[in-house]
């Protein structure tokens, strides 16, 4: 699609829980161990909200901290989209709720879900929206708070996921400076009972009343089904991302995956030929976070230096619906905070590495 003017992201940030939940710990609440976790999923910690957070909470910790990445005000921002499946309510949606917190007073404000796949599917509508001339400043969130739809008896489930929030900044930018260099979205509905939270929505004839409750209102997830789906859509995405890019996998610096599993990963990237060292992944230390899991990783990594400036990277994300997606990006974005950055208490806790 050719578009009007280019887009270039110039921030991005980080919300995350307080409490950090090891592996050791969830011995302590199913039949598991650090090193079952461990190797079938790269899973050492995750963090998991306390009472007092919610998503819009970590959302609007995000949206701060990419905003003082980029070195600009709320109040710059035109438009708020929030990727999520886990709202704190049906409405208002979360996007209003952080647009009234970060002062974006002018901002066009809404949600919008592809689960773990919804931060690509929203870096490419911001990008539509910043190409078309629309807006000029676009927040693009991902957060998922899944540790409440989990059902914490199940060990299938419940070493998987982690909470948290990740933001971009998107900026328009001449279009001879572009930096959104290709995009590719997919999905296919027929793949829905493999990964769903029944009974939270209004299929259910008695949510919202007194009358009969649900037995189950947990995640629920054909592990295998979505493993075999992760390692063919992750490649697929890749590889046609790059091409509407007008660039081959071999000229990618690094792979920023959706974080869902360390097995899928690998198992992905060798399809690919990426060396290990171009693979940029924070599983071990967040677990899966869902629509925040790409931005997660990217700040991590940048946080901890391991990510060369400038640099051609691909973001790819998959999840349920089913869906799929890629963004190729040239990431030139420092932080304007400088060594203030490296300095935040969070980040201190929040080892990255690179797989
Ligand atoms: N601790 C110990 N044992 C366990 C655990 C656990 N936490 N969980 C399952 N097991 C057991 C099973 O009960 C089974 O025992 P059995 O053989 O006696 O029946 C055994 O381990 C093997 O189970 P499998 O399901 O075959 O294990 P597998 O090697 O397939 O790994 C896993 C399971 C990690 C879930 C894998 O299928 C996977 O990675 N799937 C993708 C899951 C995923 O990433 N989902 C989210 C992606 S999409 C999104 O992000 C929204």
């Amino acid at each position: 699609m050719k578009f009007a003017c280019g887009a270039k992201i110039i921030g991005v940030g980080a919300g995350l829980p307080v409490s950090v939940v090891t592996n050791e710990d969830l011995t302590r609440l199913v039949d598991t161990s650090d090193e079952w976790i461990e190797t079938r999923t790269g899973i050492k910690e995750r963090r998991i909200v306390n009472e007092t957070e919610s998503a819009t909470g970590l959302a609007t910790e995000a949206a701060r901290d990419a905003l003082a990445y980029a070195g600009i005000e709320g109040d710059t921002i035109e438009l708020v989209i929030v990727a999520t499946s886990t709202p704190d309510n049906l409405y208002p949606s979360t996007a209003c709720q952080v647009q009234a917190a970060i002062g974006a007073s002018r901002a066009v404000a809404f949600d919008m879900e592809a689960a773990c796949t919804g931060i690509i599917y929203a870096l490419s509508v911001g990008q539509q929206f910043i190409g078309s001339g629309t807006y000029k400043r676009v927040l693009v969130i991902g957060v998922d708070v899944h540790s409440r739809f989990l059902n914490w008896e199940d060990r299938n489930t419940c070493i998987l996921f982690g909470d948290g929030a990740g933001a971009f900044v998107l900026e328009a930018t001449e279009q001879s400076d572009n930096q959104m260099l290709g995009t590719y979205l997919r999905a296919d509905g027929n793949g829905g009972h493999l990964l769903w939270i029944p009974n939270t929505g209004t299929q259910y004839p008695h949510a919202g009343t007194d009358g009969p409750q649900p037995t189950t209102r947990f995640l629920q997830m054909n592990g295998r089904a979505i493993y075999e789906f992760a390692v063919n859509a992750v490649p697929e995405a890749v590889r046609q991302a790059t091409a509407a890019a007008g660039i081959t996998v071999d000229d990618i610096d690094y792979m920023v995956p959706h974080q869902a599993n360390i097995r899928i990963i690998k198992a992905a990237a060798d399809r690919l030929g990426i060396k290990k060292e171009q693979v940029v992944t924070n599983v071990d230390e967040m677990g899966n976070t869902s629509a925040a899991s790409i931005p997660l990783a990217l700040w991590s990594a940048i946080r901890r230096d391991k990510v060369k400036i400038p640099s051609t990277m691909c973001l790819v994300g998959f999840g349920a619906g089913l869906t799929w997606g890629s963004a190729v990006v040239k990431w030139t974005a420092v932080d304007k905070r400088g060594d203030a950055a490296s300095t935040s208490e969070k980040a201190e806790k929040a080892e990255a590495s690179i797989s």
